[in-house]
């Protein structure tokens, strides 16, 4: 099967109340925890590639790795830009083979969002892509740069339908309440439900993406304090909060801070159990077998998206 866009997968997915999960993909390990535990499971996948996925392990490395687990799988698997920033790096995305982009313009003005997502979309759209935009603004880190909460924002629901219409987008990223990276609350995790639906009420059947949404699984984050690392307080969404957003218009679940605490508590435990282990098979292979649970048991119970490939 050729890679897809998320045409069919978001259609799908709305109508069955279930969500697609999109995840970072940075190496080989990781793609293939992601793409063997889909597999198992028969799920439709997104892996998505950010500007510091691509800086750091190249675009060409990352495409070959994912047609790969294209040919293991044969699953509908549609490759991501992920925060796309510029119209530039969205269509060198594009010429290059991915089938989906994010042009990410939150941070601007409304008028400028539009006019900046409106140039990708017909660009993507005259080559089978679709597009992800944003309105709203997450806090958290991304690509080094970090939104305090000050400065985040939650989406206007006013704003979705003239910015759907005008721009053409496929899909819309919206702010809530989650946020990026490993400490999202301070307090009670708590997300603005209320706007969801009043966008999905301006929206019927529109496909709605909710970024920041990693659980921040607290067996990991325990099993880095235990061994060396250094990460008190982190806190994420909350599972019952996710299966709620997948049974509503989201249809896009993205995670990244949950493969990232896998791998990390999985070779800390290994570094410290067995510190005369330097063979990086021995410590990757386990990182990359833990990230295959931990993937599986989220397309099960959390998204609901397996048996639906
Ligand atoms: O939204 C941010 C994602 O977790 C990607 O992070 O830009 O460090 O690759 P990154
Ligand atoms: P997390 O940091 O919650 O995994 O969010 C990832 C994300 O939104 C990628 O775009
Ligand atoms: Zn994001």
């Amino acid at each position: 099967m050729p890679l897809v866009n998320t045409t069919e997968m978001f259609k799908k997915a709305y109508e069955g109340g279930y969500a697609i999960g999109a995840f970072n993909v940075n190496n080989m390990e990781i793609v293939q925890g992601i793409t063997e535990a889909a597999k198992e499971v028969n799920a439709p996948l997104i892996l998505q590639v950010s500007s510091g996925a691509r800086k750091y392990a190249n675009h060409t490395y990352l495409m070959k790795l994912i047609e790969a687990a294209l040919a293991e799988t044969d699953l509908p698997i549609a490759v991501h830009l992920d925060h796309g920033d510029t119209f530039e790096l969205c269509k060198s995305c594009i010429d290059g083979g991915f089938t989906s982009v994010m042009i990410d313009g939150s941070h601007l003005p409304f008028e400028e969002n539009i006019a900046l997502t409106k140039k990708v979309v017909e660009y993507a759209h005259a080559h089978g892509v679709t597009v992800e935009g944003e309105l709203g603004r997450l806090a958290g880190v991304e690509d080094d740069i970090k939104v305090s909460v000050e400065d985040s924002s939650y989406t206007r629901p006013e704003e979705v339908e003239e910015f759907v219409g005008r721009t053409g987008v496929d899909s819309l990223a919206i702010a809530i309440g989650t946020s990026h990276g490993a400490f999202k609350f301070t307090g009670e995790p708590k997300l603005r439900f209320d706007i969801l639906e009043e966008i999905s009420k301006k929206l019927p059947g529109f496909p709605i993406v909710l970024h920041g949404a990693s659980s921040v699984i607290p067996e990991y984050v325990d099993m880095i304090n235990q061994h060396g690392g250094e990460m008190p307080g982190a806190k994420g969404v909350p599972e019952e909060m996710l299966r709620k957003a997948a049974s509503m218009a989201v249809c896009k679940i993205n995670i990244d801070s949950d493969l990232r605490l896998a791998m990390t508590a999985t070779i800390r435990r290994i570094f410290t159990e067995s510190p005369a282990e330097f063979d990086p098979r021995k410590y990757l292979g386990p990182a990359r077998a833990e990230i295959k649970k931990l993937v599986k048991n989220k397309l099960i119970n959390v998204l609901g998206c397996a048996g639906k490939a």
